[in-house]
This record gives C-alpha cells, structure tokens and sequence, in this order.
C-alpha cells in the first residue's frame, strides 16, 4: 500500500474542479482496504471514497484520507436456466462493463450505456435511465467495513435502493467501501423501450423489435446528442432529481403553467421534469462565474473552464431559488457536495 501525499483530484472528478487530496491510497483489492483499515495512523482517519468522480462536486481541498477505488476484474460467476451472474470489480468503468456484457451475448444492461462513473459507484445512487434503474438488475455487492474491515455482502434489499438513492448516500455514507458487485441478466431478456427518446428511434427507423446492440447504440446516440461528454465539458449528468409531487401539487403548477411535463407514478403521484422547470427559469445557456446550465439540457450543468466548486454551488442555489420562486418546487441536488 503506497500512501500518496498532495495528490490533485482534478482530473479525478468529470466536473474537473479543482482540489487536493492531503493524502490519497489507490484501493485494487479487498486487501488494499483491509490495509488500510488496519494501518496503525491511516485507519483512525477520518475517509473519503472517490469512484469515478462522476457525482461528486468538490468545494474545498480534502482533509480527509481519499480512497480512490481501482479494483479490476469481469466475469461470470453463475449461469441457471433463467439468469447470468456477472461480476464486476468497483473500479471498472460502468460503461466498459455494459460494452462487455453485450459482447458475451449476455443483454439486460444496454439501456445504461454511457453513464459515466465505475461500477462501484452504480450502487451508491442507484444508477438509471430510459426505463431501467440498475436496482433492476441488480444481485448483490461486497463492501469492506470500513471500521472494522470485515467483509459485508448486501443484497438489494439490505442497499435500500430508491430513485437515485441508496444506503451508501445515508446511513453507509463514508463508513463502507464497495469493492465488488454482482448483476443478474435475465435469459429470457426483454427490450425496455417505454421511453419517449427510444420510441422516437423506433418510427425513425422503422425497426420496431430491436435488439439489444441497437438499444445500446440508439441510448448511446441519444445521450451524445443531449449530454455533454465529461472528457470535453466538466460535468456531473443530471446535477438535480425529478422532484415527485401529489396530485394537488401537481395541479397546482399546471395551473401556473399548463406546459409543464409530468409522468404518474404507480402510487398516483407525479414526477416533474426538473429539466422542463429549469428551463422554464430561463437559465438554459446561462452561465454564472465559470459554471454554466448546459445549453443543450438544462438538468445539466457544466464547467465553462476553470469553475471552482464554489461557483457551481452559488449557481445551483440560485437555481434552486429560482424554481421555488415560480413553481414552489424545492429541487434536491443529485451529485454529493463536499
Ligand atoms: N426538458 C426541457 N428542457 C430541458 C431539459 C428537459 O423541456 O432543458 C424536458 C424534455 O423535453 C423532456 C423532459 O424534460 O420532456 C425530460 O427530459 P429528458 O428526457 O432529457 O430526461 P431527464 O428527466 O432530464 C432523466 C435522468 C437522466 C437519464 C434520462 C433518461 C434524472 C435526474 N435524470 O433525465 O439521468 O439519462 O432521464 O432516462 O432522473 C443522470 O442521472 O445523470 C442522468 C443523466
């Protein structure tokens, strides 16, 4: 185990913001955690785990001890009738892993593609888009305990997933380290092609039944046309939730504005388009510092070059006010803020 002193963490957050690491120890095992917990100083210190960097906006530099998840590894660990178990190390790009899923013949995960971060970072909150969530196919994962550093294997149930949200984000915050996770991949698959995007792409091309590999390249193109990718323009995906609101809340803003896009729920409330209400905000294009709201999808904001965490958190908070402002709709950040 090397402990690295000093270490910038700006090309290790997809927003690019500037911050150092005090000290910084790059996990690839189970053993490197377990090192770590045990060392005789490090395993007294206070902890920060950096996945992908894809969902974190760093304000300040890092005090705490960084430990940046590289663990490796791809493979299948169980075949029935019914299912593949495929089993990934945390450090492996999410996207890598959906690449090489689709390439052993084995779908289920096509309708992620492209989401930036590692697989261990998936979990933590509950990863998703057009249609699928990866709670949906989701088996189970191993963390090291990061106080005792035991070995503690979660089903889903014991992750508590919910919309873009899991344990790991509440009461396993800081305290866990997720070093393995494992996927079930039906046999008898099924497209997920409910989404308005992915219907679109079916009268475009006529192709009504597509198979997992179009899937994967019609999500990739959709999200190359409305993401901006975060190897070009700092960014963290979608940086606010959907709000849900009841059925009066809904009708309520309908009220002020009949445009609004709003989808039911099963439990007969609604989900609100963040995006639609940012953009009703007019900040679409707007830029405040060197942050900005992503002139493509106003769910997004990116770095214009240079942003400082700070400046992306002035610009959230007035984003923030300003949708509570007009719709009374107070907007929960997705991405952790440290
Ligand atoms: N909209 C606007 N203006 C905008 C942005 C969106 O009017 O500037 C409208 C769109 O026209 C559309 C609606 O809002 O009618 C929803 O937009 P979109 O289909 O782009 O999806 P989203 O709700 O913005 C969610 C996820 C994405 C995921 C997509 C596809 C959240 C917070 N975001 O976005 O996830 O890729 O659906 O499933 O749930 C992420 O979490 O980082 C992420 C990118």
């Amino acid at each position: 185990m090397q402990i690295e002193p000093g270490v910038s963490l700006k090309p290790y957050n997809t927003f690019g913001l500037p911050a150092v690491a005090g000290q910084l120890v790059r996990i690839r095992s189970e053993a490197d955690a377990r090192a770590v917990v045990d060392h005789p100083e490090l395993g007294l210190a206070p902890k920060f785990v950096l996945g992908g960097g894809s969902n974190v906006i760093l304000t300040r530099d890092m005090p705490e001890l960084v430990l940046k998840v590289e663990i490796p590894g791809m493979r299948l660990v169980a075949e029935t009738d019914r299912a593949v178990i495929v089993e990934f190390g945390a450090g492996e790009r999410w996207h890598d892993a959906v690449a090489w899923t689709l390439d052993q013949g084995w779908p289920g995960l096509e309708n992620m593609a492209l989401i930036p971060g590692t697989v261990g970072a998936a979990p933590v909150q509950n990863i998703g888009a057009y249609g699928l969530e990866l709670q949906d196919r989701f088996e189970s994962l191993d963390t090291v305990d990061l106080v005792t550093g035991r070995t503690v294997t979660l089903n889903a149930a014991q992750c508590k997933f919910a919309y873009r949200d899991s344990i790991f984000k509440r009461a396993l915050a800081g305290k866990s380290l997720i070093t393995r996770v494992r996927l079930r991949l039906p046999k008898r698959w099924q497209p997920v092609l409910g989404y308005l995007d992915l219907e679109r792409k079916m009268e475009e091309t006529g192709k009504h039944q597509p198979d997992a590999r179009t899937i994967f390249d019609w999500v990739c193109s959709i999200r190359r046309a409305k993401l901006p990718d975060p190897a070009q323009i700092g960014n963290v995906g979608s940086f606010f939730k959907n709000p849900v609101v009841t059925p009066e809340q809904c009708r309520d803003i309908i009220a002020r504005d009949p445009h609004v896009v709003h989808y039911p729920l099963e439990d007969g409330r609604f989900k609100l388009a963040a995006g639609w209400l940012i953009d009703a905000c007019g900040w679409k294009g707007k830029t405040v510092g060197h942050a900005g709201v992503y002139d493509k999808q106003a769910l997004v904001l990116v770095n214009r070059g240079g942003a400082i965490g700070s400046e992306v958190q002035t610009l959230a908070r007035a984003i923030q006010e300003s949708v509570y402002g007009r719709f009374g709709i107070r907007l929960e950040m997705e991405p952790v803020m440290v």
